[in-house]
């Protein structure tokens, strides 16, 4: 059905760019992949950090009051989510008690209906598909949402970048390289090399910047530089998923796969600080919290109820936030704001 009204948009008006062509695939009013059945979770796609347990949110909420503590704490803190999914992170932010959100509120931004039908809700709680304007005192904070914006691609000719656009060829969606595009950093136009245009992961985070008046963005995604990228082959940093499998090319199975990418750390607005979310939740206590677990489950397994077996499941959910090869690999990229509105230099 989608790809029925992609192949018509393109007869009709020319070859679309790759960054149209996601936004279909992904968020298509009628047959985008997040507006049916798109998801995270175990009965979803794709486990993300806070799927995994309420380890994560609980980490993050201690961050949360640490940065409350830090702005000195106003009774209008805001935590913003943005990209909020079906809300669980919401869920285990709220379950932790944060002193941070006993004056203030958690709003959960996401854009597809059908996920917002199952936020959480409460007093505290604010489900919306629209960032709120700002000005905004507190934090602004996605998991995994700057992979799943979508972005344009180029191509290295030997002597110049090319746009990659889709268009047809007997019916079918073909890649096309059209007009000459300057990329967004100095790389070399090997023949041959792709890299992502994050545009709009970009001037998100700018139009963020502006609407905070004190407080942080703290964005958890895999990435790596536009360069690495430029010497991989596009299925390692371009991917698709579906169940919890690898998909097809971007190109199959219109609107029935997620179109996901790594995050060019060198194409971020400047002024953030980086780290992984291995050092991020370590610095926030999980080895701590991980222990206290353990205790618990030592000294009450034999009794085997809820408590000690939701300490125990903490060790089983760190292994997986903290290994470097899967989700403790991943970047965490903070930019504080300051009272004066402006960006902190890192
Ligand atoms: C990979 S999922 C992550 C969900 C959740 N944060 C998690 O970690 O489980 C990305 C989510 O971002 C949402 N999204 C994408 N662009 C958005 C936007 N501009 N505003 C709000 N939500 C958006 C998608 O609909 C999807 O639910």
């Amino acid at each position: 059905m989608l790809a029925e009204d992609l192949k018509s948009r393109i007869r009709r008006s020319g070859p679309l760019s790759f960054s149209n062509f996601v936004e279909a695939c992904l968020y298509d009013s009628e047959n985008g992949f997040y507006t049916k059945t798109g998801r995270a979770g175990r009965r979803g796609d794709f486990i993300t950090s806070p799927e995994v347990g309420p380890v994560f949110g609980h980490l993050i909420a201690n961050w949360l009051d640490q940065l409350w503590t830090e702005i000195q704490k106003p009774k209008d803190f805001q935590v913003i989510e943005v990209g909020a999914g079906c809300g669980t992170l919401a869920r285990t932010i709220l379950d932790s008690e944060p002193k941070c959100l006993e004056s203030g509120s958690y709003v959960m931004v996401e854009r597809s209906e059908e996920l917002r039908k199952e936020h959480p809700t409460s007093e505290k709680l604010v489900s919306t598909m629209q960032m709120p304007e700002g000005p905004i005192v507190g934090a602004v904070i996605a998991n995994e949402l700057l992979d799943n914006l979508p972005f344009d691609l180029l191509e290295g000719d030997g002597n110049c970048w090319k746009e990659v656009c889709i268009d047809l060829m007997d019916d079918q969606f073909i890649e096309i390289l059209t007009t000459e595009k300057d990329p967004p950093i100095e790389i070399a136009p090997l023949k041959g090399a792709r890299i992502p245009v994050q545009t709009q992961s970009n001037n998100w985070i700018k139009d963020v910047i502006e609407k905070i008046s004190k407080g942080s963005i703290l964005l958890f995604d895999y990435g790596s530089t536009t360069q690495e990228m430029s010497q991989r082959h596009q299925d390692s940093w371009l991917r698709t998923f579906k169940r919890h499998f690898r998909g097809d090319s971007p190109l199959e199975d219109v609107g029935n796969q997620d179109v996901t990418v790594e995050v060019a750390i060198d194409q971020l607005p400047k002024g953030f600080s980086i780290s992984t979310q291995k050092q991020f939740l370590e610095n926030q206590g999980i080895n701590k919290l991980v222990e206290e677990g353990r205790k618990i489950w030592e000294e009450s397994s034999s009794i085997g109820d809820l408590k000690a077996v939701k300490a125990r499941s903490r060790i089983t959910e760190a292994d997986a936030l903290l290994d470097p090869k899967g989700l403790g690999g991943f970047f965490v990229f903070e930019w504080k704001i300051g009272s004066s509105g402006a960006v902190s230099e890192n």
